[in-house]
């Protein structure tokens, strides 16, 4: 017996967040599909998190040619156009897709879908469905699987990729108990979502670990722009607890303000002209060296202030944030909210033709796990956006193949469960070694970088990765094997980020002056993979 159970189907999808989810349901309309989760599908992910909006061009004042100049210009230039070509003209098409399946948006008194603005945007293109957007998908995306036939198989976590070749047929997973599952597929999908929970403050939810990274370069996928990682400007700062936690942009979008603790609304010393509004890397940088500069505040942030605005637009436009201050003893109504950046997205990912194809054949990828949608910094309200642009092609185009003879070949699955067993006989505890690895990204890969401290931070990386972590237990196999999957993304960020000489967007090397802007940068992608590593130049073929 190879494993404990065996399940074949033509598609197999791993994650359940808003891209997995689309992608299934486009799946499902191919052949038989099937959606595995480490967490509860609709639960787990970032989609169900994300608060502020999605981008799309819905007004005649509007058009995607602007929605692609203002992405491109976020992104510092380094988005692949031809994916930011597709995100904004199927933006529209897939909100209609979700209000045509129930999705709830805001409204205006004329009858159309609301939009408000949001950072780097020459327009107030955001949809949203009052502070909970995401949540909102879900719901919808949610009740459209379960009218797809779709098998859905939760609280299971894919451990690495079957491969015949250089072809991905599948996954090897664990189940909750701690057995293994094996998953036959003629297409197998990536949408396992992001991955800052490596870092020690993160807006992502326990779920975002980095395991599609790691397992598509384990497969032999390659990857681009792994160095770029974006810090929200503004994550919750106390209690201990709430540390991290998303304080969306869409308190600025509705006329907050960041102020320091002399009063002072500083982005006038950052962006005179966008000031809050500004792309969340100059915010970030902004509010980091106010802080650095003394002028924080005693929990170590600066003030997002509301209170000018009327109670009722804060009331039905910003619920969740009202309720969740509230909770930490703070109304938003009469006082300020403290914040201070958090590490929110990673920009990078595999590298995925405009078909969501990887460099393996039978292998596709979609979402946040997806790299060059977003460039060097992500616009707030585009990732929604990529999710449903992205996993409906997916689903698509994995759709599409054809279906073949699968045979899986013992010897894979005996060295990945000989990997697990190991950790029966391990010594070190997984929990101290995660905390340790957090912490040493927060310092070394944080917003301002430079190379001692990036190599001193993948020293204690390759340590880490070497530790015989110990499972108590079958179920602590899963544990430590996310573990690896955090050190292996953590590692990639680092990596990439010593091989791009330069700053852009989120990626700042405090250690490098340089001549050139954004536009004008002689780089493009940094690329990694088991075979190769590097970054391109301008206009070089790869
Ligand atoms: O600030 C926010 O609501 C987050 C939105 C996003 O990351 O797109």
């Amino acid at each position: 017996m190879l494993a404990d159970e065996v399940v074949d189907r033509h598609v197999l999808v791993i994650g359940s967040g808003g891209a997995g989810v689309r992608a299934a349901i486009e799946a499902s309309k191919f052949g038989d599909t099937v959606l595995i989760s480490k967490t509860i599908v609709g639960k787990g992910g970032c989609t169900t998190m994300a608060e502020g909006g999605y981008n799309a061009v819905l007004r005649e004042q509007d058009s995607c040619e602007i929605h692609f100049e203002d992405t491109l210009k976020g992104g510092a230039y380094l988005n692949d156009p031809e994916l930011v070509n597709i995100l904004v003209k199927e933006a529209p098409l897939r909100m209609d897709d979700l209000i045509k399946w129930g999705a709830v948006f805001d409204f205006t008194e004329n009858d159309e879908v609301a939009q408000r603005p949001f950072g780097g945007q020459r327009f107030p293109r955001t949809c949203y469905a009052g502070d909970r957007t995401g949540h909102e998908m879900m719901t919808t995306l949610v009740e459209r699987l379960d009218t797809c036939g779709v098998t859905t198989l939760q609280e299971m976590t894919v451990i690495d990729l079957l491969k015949d070749g250089n072809r991905v047929i599948g996954a090897m997973a664990l189940d909750e108990k701690g057995s293994m599952v094996l998953l036959k597929a003629d297409s197998t999908i990536l949408a396992t979502g992001g991955g800052t929970k490596v870092y020690d403050i993160s807006t992502n939810s326990s779920s975002g670990t980095g395991d599609g990274y790691a397992i598509g370069y384990r497969a032999g996928a390659e990857l681009i722009d792994m160095e770029m990682v974006q810090f929200h400007p503004t994550g919750a700062v106390y209690p201990f607890d709430s540390r991290g936690r998303l304080v969306t942009e869409a308190v600025r979008g509705e006329g907050g303000v960041l102020k320091n603790t002399l009063g002072e609304r500083f982005m006038k010393r950052y962006d005179p002209e966008r000031m809050e509004l500004s792309t969340r890397d100059v915010v970030a940088r902004a509010i980091a060296t106010e802080i650095l500069k003394g002028r924080g505040t005693e929990h170590g942030g600066v003030y997002l202030d509301v209170t000018h605005l009327p109670r009722e637009q804060i009331e039905t436009r910003l619920p969740v944030m009202l309720e969740q201050f509230l909770k930490f003893g703070v109304d938003i109504r009469i006082q300020p909210m403290e914040v201070a950046p958090t590490a929110h997205h990673i920009m990078g990912g595999l590298r995925i033709t405009t078909e969501c194809r990887t460099a393996l054949p039978g292998l596709f990828a979609c979402g946040e796990v997806a790299g060059g949608v977003q460039g060097a910094n992500r616009l707030g309200g585009n990732a929604l956006a990529e999710t449903q642009v992205f996993g409906k092609r997916a689903g698509e185009f994995a759709g599409k193949a054809e279906r073949k003879e699968i045979r899986i070949d013992p010897a894979q699955v005996d060295t990945a469960q000989r990997r697990l067993d190991k950790f029966f006989k391990g010594t070190e505890n997984a929990g101290q070694v995660r905390k340790e690895l957090k912490l040493a990204m927060w310092q070394g890969a944080g917003i301002f970088r430079n190379e001692k401290d990036i190599k001193k931070t993948l020293e204690t990386i390759n340590r880490l990765s070497q530790a015989a972590l110990h499972a108590k237990s079958p179920q602590n196999l899963v544990d430590c094997a996310i573990l690896q999957n955090m050190c292996l993304t953590a590692s990639l960020i680092c990596r990439c980020a010593l091989l791009r000489p330069e700053s852009r967007g989120a990626h700042v090397r405090v250690d490098i002056n340089q001549e050139w802007d954004a536009l004008h940068s002689p780089f493009s992608h940094t690329y990694i993979s088991q075979h190769r590593e590097g970054i391109q130049k301008m206009g070089g073929l790869l």
